[in-house]
């Protein structure tokens, strides 16, 4: 089994010093919901977002959506050899379900993960599609006792696709930024054991995630 965790991802519920901002409030009384139960979103909350710390790298559950699609429908994640992990930028992990599938609609997902974070677990049919907690990335990295946690960054040590899958043995963790700008925050290194890079250019987050894991798929064929 290999793991994936989506870290320090842009995945968070609107503040509630936004949430009487009209932007907020106007969304809110359009969706029928209340403001605070919402997610926060950058195409929608720009405006409100102005003055917020770190406002470049919040907002954006579009990411997170666009990364579960390139993960949870590939061979690897289909077959029970991948376990997903959505770390937080305020330090709540949500476990993806075995065999999971989530919504390809975007609002669907949002009204999903807004669920979530009322409910704690969303369950479908009997089986567990998301599960979230409270919980620092060092202190999940504790919990999964990977083999071994390789960061992937523009700014890591030079490699590629195939040069990540040979380094990552089975029982290993693959970590992939959940945020538009930026790069991970020195606690969050800290918890691995490596940092690469796989190519010159900044990557989209679910390009670097698709690749590396059809590469993985390849390295570890019988
Ligand atoms: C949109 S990027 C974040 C931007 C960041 N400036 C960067 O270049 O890595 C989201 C994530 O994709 C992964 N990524 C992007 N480009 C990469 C590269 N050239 N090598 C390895 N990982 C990359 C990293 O995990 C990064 O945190």
């Amino acid at each position: 089994m290999y793991s994936l965790i989506i870290a320090e991802s842009a995945l968070e519920l609107v503040p509630s010093k936004m949430a009487s901002h009209p932007a907020v409030a106007n969304q809110a009384k359009r969706m029928g919901k209340k403001p605070q139960e919402m997610l926060l979103d950058i195409s929608y909350h720009f405006g409100a977002m102005r003055g917020l710390q770190d406002a470049y790298r919040r907002g954006r559950p579009d990411l997170i959506h666009i990364c579960l699609m390139n993960s949870i429908y590939t061979p690897l994640f289909l077959q029970g050899n991948l376990q997903i992990f959505i770390h937080t930028r305020d330090d709540r992990v949500i476990a993806i379900g075995k065999g999971a599938r989530l919504p390809k609609s975007y609002q669907r997902f949002v009204n999903l993960v807004e669920q979530l974070y009322q409910q704690k677990t969303i369950v479908s049919e009997g089986n567990v599609l998301l599960a979230s907690k409270q919980e620092t990335f060092s202190d999940l990295t504790n919990r999964l006792k990977p083999k071994k946690v390789i960061g992937l960054s523009r700014i890591g040590d030079k490699s590629s696709f195939e040069g990540v899958a040979e380094a990552l043995p089975e029982g290993g963790c693959m970590v992939v930024g959940g945020f538009p700008r930026g790069h991970f925050n020195s606690g969050t290194v800290k918890a691995m054991d490596t940092l690469l890079s796989v190519h010159d250019l900044p990557l989209e987050a679910h390009v670097v995630i698709a690749r590396s894991i059809y590469e993985i798929e390849e390295t570890s064929k019988p």
